[in-house]
Formats: C-alpha cells, sequence, structure tokens
C-alpha cells in the first residue's frame, strides 16, 4: 500500500513509522488512521520485526483528531461509522510498540499515544486532553487510559479544564517513561527498540500481554496470569537459551521459538 500520510521504513529489525501530515499537525483523519492501522498491522504480521516506533515531527507528535473532518458530523453519521473503533486495533498490536514524542501530543495524539507500550518523551513534549474546549470530551480512550496512567485527580483535572502538561509533569506522573533532549529522541527510541527487537519476540509478546492484563483484572488473578505465562516460557527454546547463556557466559542467540 502506498502511504499518503505517513512515512514508512524498516531499521534492521525496527519498524518505523512517522505520521506526516505537517499541514495540520499529524491531526488523526480518517485516512491517517487507516494508513497506521494498516502499516503497524503488516508489522505486527512480520516475524523480522521485533518493535516498532512511532513518531510525529519536531514540533506536533499528533494534536488531535481531525476537527475539520468532525465538525460537520451529525450524531447518526458518528453513530453509523462508530468513530473511532477502528484505532482500538492499534492497543491489540502484539509487536512491542514506543510512542517517541515531541511537540503536542494532544486530544486523540496524546490517547495514541497511550496506546502504545510506553511513551518516550522529547523535553518540548506536550501532552494534554482539550477536547472539552471543542464541546466533546476524549473519544479514543482518553478517559479511561489517561486515568489509569496518571490517577484521578490529574486525569479529572486534564479533562476538564484542557490544561496541557508539560514534559516534567508527564514524567512524575508516570506518563512516559522518561524525557530525553528533542534532538536525540528519534535516537533514544531507536536505541531502546533495537534492544527490545535483539530479545526473543515471544518472550517479549507474552510479557506485554501479562503487563497489560494488570489493567484488565484483579491483583489475585494477574498474579495467577503472570504465573501460568511464566512457566510456560520453559517450554520455550528461547528460554533455555537464556539460561544456557548465562551459565556459560556468553551473549544469547535467542529464535524465537
Ligand atoms: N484538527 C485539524 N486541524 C488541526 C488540528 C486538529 N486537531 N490541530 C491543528 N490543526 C491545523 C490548524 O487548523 C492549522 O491549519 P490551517 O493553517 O489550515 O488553519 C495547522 O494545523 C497549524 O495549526 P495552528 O496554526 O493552530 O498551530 P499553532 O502552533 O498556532 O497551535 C495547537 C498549535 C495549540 C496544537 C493548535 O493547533 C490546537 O489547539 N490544535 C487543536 C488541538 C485539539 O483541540 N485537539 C483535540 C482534537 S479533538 C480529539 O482529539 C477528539 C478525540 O479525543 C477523539
Amino acid at each position: 500500500m502506498a502511504y499518503e500520510t505517513i512515512l514508512v521504513e524498516t531499521r534492521g529489525n525496527v519498524g518505523l513509522i512517522t505520521l506526516n501530515r505537517p499541514e495540520a499537525l499529524n491531526a488523526l483523519n480518517n485516512q491517517l488512521l487507516d494508513e497506521l492501522i494498516e502499516a503497524v498491522g503488516t508489522f505486527d504480521a512480520d516475524p523480522a520485526i521485533g518493535c516498532i516506533v512511532l513518531t510525529g515531527s519536531e514540533k506536533a507528535f499528533a494534536a488531535g483528531a481531525d476537527i475539520k473532518e468532525m465538525q460537520p458530523k451529525s450524531y447518526m453519521d458518528v453513530f453509523k461509522e462508530d468513530l473511532f473503533t477502528k484505532a482500538d486495533r492499534i492497543a491489540e498490536t502484539r509487536t512491542p510498540l514506543i510512542a517517541a514524542v515531541s511537540g503536542y501530543a494532544l486530544g486523540g495524539g496524546c490517547e495514541l499515544a497511550m496506546m502504545c507500550d510506553f511513551i518516550l518523551a522529547g523535553d518540548n513534549a506536550k501532552f494534554g486532553q482539550p477536547e472539552i474546549n471543542l464541546g466533546v470530551m476524549p473519544g479514543i480512550g482518553g478517559t479511561q487510559r489517561l486515568t489509569r496512567l496518571v490517577g484521578k485527580s490529574k486525569a479529572m483535572e486534564m479533562c476538564l479544564t484542557g490544561r496541557m502538561m508539560n514534559a516534567e509533569e508527564a514524567e512524575r506522573a508516570g506518563l512516559v517513561s522518561r524525557i530525553v533532549p528533542k534532538g536525540e529522541l528519534l535516537e533514544e527510541a531507536m536505541k531502546a527498540a533495537s534492544a527490545i527487537a535483539d530479545k526473543s519476540l515471544p518472550i517479549a509478546m507474552m510479557t506485554k500481554e501479562t503487563v497489560n492484563r494488570a489493567y484488565e483484572t484483579t491483583l489475585s488473578e494477574g498474579v495467577r496470569f503472570e504465573r501460568r505465562v511464566f512457566h510456560s516460557m520453559f517450554a520455550t527454546h528461547d528460554q533455555k537459551e537464556g539460561m544456557t547463556a548465562f551459565t556459560e557466559k556468553r551473549e544469547p542467540k535467542f529464535k524465537d521459538e
């Protein structure tokens, strides 16, 4: 598929997707969402790709859903097309997915970043859910994911006032894993992605699924799930190889088996 709103490239065993609608600060219109879902799905299905990085421009990761596209829609339009439900597919990606956020991550942009497994922020990053200023609220998971990530008080303030958080506040609040200078953001994200991609992909996928379980279930059920998956890892080649390599004081050679 030829993409018009995103740039897609492969760097070694890492897939890199760059949102590319500079004229609209990477606002998520229908075409961009379709292309993004297709590109993420293609990388996800490729066994040679061990991690995916999603990024935008220096000024904007994404300034939200496309307001100009939404503005004329009626209730029946958005109900019938089930607006934004397809975006949930990004959160269903099995391959680890890193958001590298520089500049604005607002509305749907913040929600897209939160659908990734973790967020690396440039020191110029700004996060917010300003939908209330448009007479709506977050609609791609923001009311739920932001609340789970930063707690009720801060999520409520962000959603009710539309105030933006800078990178330091986002890191303190647990929204981002760490902050790097904006000029080094992509390099740092690629470094983290390569480190992940060099591990065993099925083990990374199982780890991701298990961490995500913490958001879906009780502590005792989550720990039970973890234990079952942990035990199952002893049926893999890569557990044997990883532990044998440690005892033999050498680097492991994982086979994704
Ligand atoms: N949708 C459509 N176009 C957008 C856009 C968006 N979300 N954000 C920016 N743009 C467009 C602007 O209209 C402008 O285009 P024109 O020159 O053709 O008018 C261009 O991008 C550049 O934007 P600005 O001139 O506004 O740039 P700025 O530097 O002055 O301001 C900004 C930057 C503060 C991010 C400002 O653009 C802004 O407030 N954008 C909207 C942010 C927002 O409200 N996001 C939430 C969207 S709703 C949503 O996401 C719903 C949901 O949860 C699913």
